[in-house]
């Protein structure tokens, strides 16, 4: 089984510290750094973009896990690539061609991740899981940090892991939305390896992030 890693979503940080808080949470241990680009089109809501991941990323030494959802994303991804992203993922209603902005992610050497909104069928994917380093299990309609979970979508991470067996590939499972202590155990025994937490992690137990990483890797 994969070593269970958390990713923390800067996007229920405190905006007017950013640079402080990935430096946070790199010392409560972080796996990497889950960074939400929304673009008031494909979301409606607007965060980010490369500028100011450029600038996080000399205030920390994890890898960065660079969430996209924007539309058409294919000609923003050697933006993001340029800003310091190590993993980039995107959504396949977001582009007109998934295989052509899968690749193009690759020859920029960067890892793979393409994410299912509750409503995506895994179909949209299957035949392209042997170049994919990492799929994103939306738990939450994309857009917004704090909404309620959606269970089932965990029957979604359950046939994605059974695909995985079978097909012997090696991809990790991502999950996103709506993650607290109370169902991050079903969503690690449904096959998810990376949790991604943002309210839980800034919020639960006044904010110690430490203590909240701990907690969502069941330690
Ligand atoms: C939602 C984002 C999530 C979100 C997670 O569109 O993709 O990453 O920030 O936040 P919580 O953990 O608060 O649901
Ligand atoms: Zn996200």
């Amino acid at each position: 089984m994969k070593k269970i890693q958390i990713s923390p979503s800067i996007l229920s940080a405190d905006f007017s510290q950013l640079g402080n808080e990935v430096k946070k949470l790199e010392d409560a241990g972080a796996d990497m750094i889950h960074v939400d680009v929304m673009d008031g089109h494909f979301v409606p809501n607007l965060t980010i973009g490369p500028p100011v991941i450029k600038a996080l990323r000399k205030k920390c030494s994890l890898k960065f896990d660079v969430h996209l959802m924007i539309s058409p994303v294919h000609n923003y991804i050697e933006a993001y690539a340029d800003a310091g992203a190590d993993i980039i993922t995107i959504h396949p209603e977001a582009t007109e061609n998934l295989e052509k902005s899968i690749k193009r992610i690759k020859d920029l050497k960067r890892k793979v991740g393409v994410s299912l909104n509750p409503e995506s069928k895994i179909e949209l994917i299957t035949e392209l899981l042997d170049q994919i380093d990492l799929v994103l299990i939306m738990s939450v309609n994309p857009g917004f940090g704090g909404q309620k979970f959606m269970p089932e979508v965990l029957e979604k991470i359950r046939k994605l892991k059974k695909i995985q067996e079978e097909k012997k590939l090696n991809f990790d499972i991502e999950i996103d939305g709506g993650i607290n202590f109370d169902n991050c155990k079903i969503a690690i025994d449904a096959g998810a390896n990376i949790l991604v937490s943002g309210t839980t992690i800034f919020k639960s137990n006044g904010g110690d992030i430490k203590k909240n990483i701990n907690l969502l890797k069941l330690k």
